[in-house]
């Protein structure tokens, strides 16, 4: 066995929004150590800052305070244009909305991330084609977003996400807007090609059948992330 290897270190994460509004203070000293490969759970009510959290730890948002280090490299200190190359490289996103393009087809929308990583055609059409086989959708390639179902909709954003091969995926809610059964399609899916891609993922999820799907859960309370087993 290779020891297991640390991919992403987020200490004392603070954020807090000021508007016009009163200032939320959101996250309070957030800790969170990734490993390489691993699949990890974050729970927590709404509005406690799951989605803030996550977008920090993608490079998304940046912190008040704390530093978030990706395999020992500062991502607090890049600038926005290092930043914005590190994510596509790195990171796969899945949000609860697909986010996809609607005027371009399924394939366009697997291999966009590609495109902007000006990757050659030729490995970019191979590679979205299979990720389209592996998500069930090889005979819908051609077909707009609003031409798919919605639990469709939703692996095609999974498939965009793995298409840079990222070493970490954030999904946050991904089954959020699916029934029962879409939403096991879909994370049966995520975690087969977890698995074969070799990525880490964190996903946020309200489904206490979804967090039991790991041992690594964190829920966010009060502005930090406490580590529970059941
Ligand atoms: N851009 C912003 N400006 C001001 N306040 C914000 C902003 N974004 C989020 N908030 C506030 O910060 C808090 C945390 O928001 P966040 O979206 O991270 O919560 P969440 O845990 O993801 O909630 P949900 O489960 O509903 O998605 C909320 O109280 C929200 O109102
Ligand atoms: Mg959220």
């Amino acid at each position: 066995m290779t020891e297991p290897r640390t991919l992403l270190n987020a200490e004392h994460i603070h954020k807090t929004y000021s508007g016009k509004a009163e200032p939320v203070q959101v996250l309070r000293g957030v800790n969170l150590i990734l490993e390489e490969n691993s699949y990890s759970v974050i729970t927590g009510s709404s509005g406690s800052g799951k989605s803030t959290l996550l977008h920090v730890l993608g490079g998304l948002d940046r912190p008040d305070e704390g530093s978030v280090r990706f395999k020992g490299r500062l991502l607090t200190e890049l600038n926005d244009e290092d930043l914005a190359a590190f994510r596509n490289k790195s990171i796969g996103f899945i949000f609860q909305f697909h986010h996809l393009l609607p005027e371009f087809t399924a394939l366009e929308n697997v291999f966009m991330p590609a495109l902007i990583a000006g990757k050659r055609m030729k490995e970019i059409q191979e590679r979205a084609s299979y990720l389209l086989e592996e998500i069930g959708l090889k005979d819908r390639m051609d077909h707009r977003p609003a031409e798919l179902s919605g639990g469709e909709q939703q692996r095609v954003a999974v498939a965009r996400a793995l298409m840079n091969e990222p070493e970490l995926i954030l999904a946050d809610e991904p089954t959020g807007n699916l029934d029962e059964k879409n939403s096991e399609n879909l994370i049966r899916i995520l975690l087969e090609l977890k698995e074969k891609e070799k990525t880490a993922i964190v996903l946020i999820t309200h489904d206490q059948q979804i967090a039991e799907t790991t041992r690594n859960r964190y829920r966010l309370v009060n502005g930090t992330l406490d580590s529970y087993t059941n």
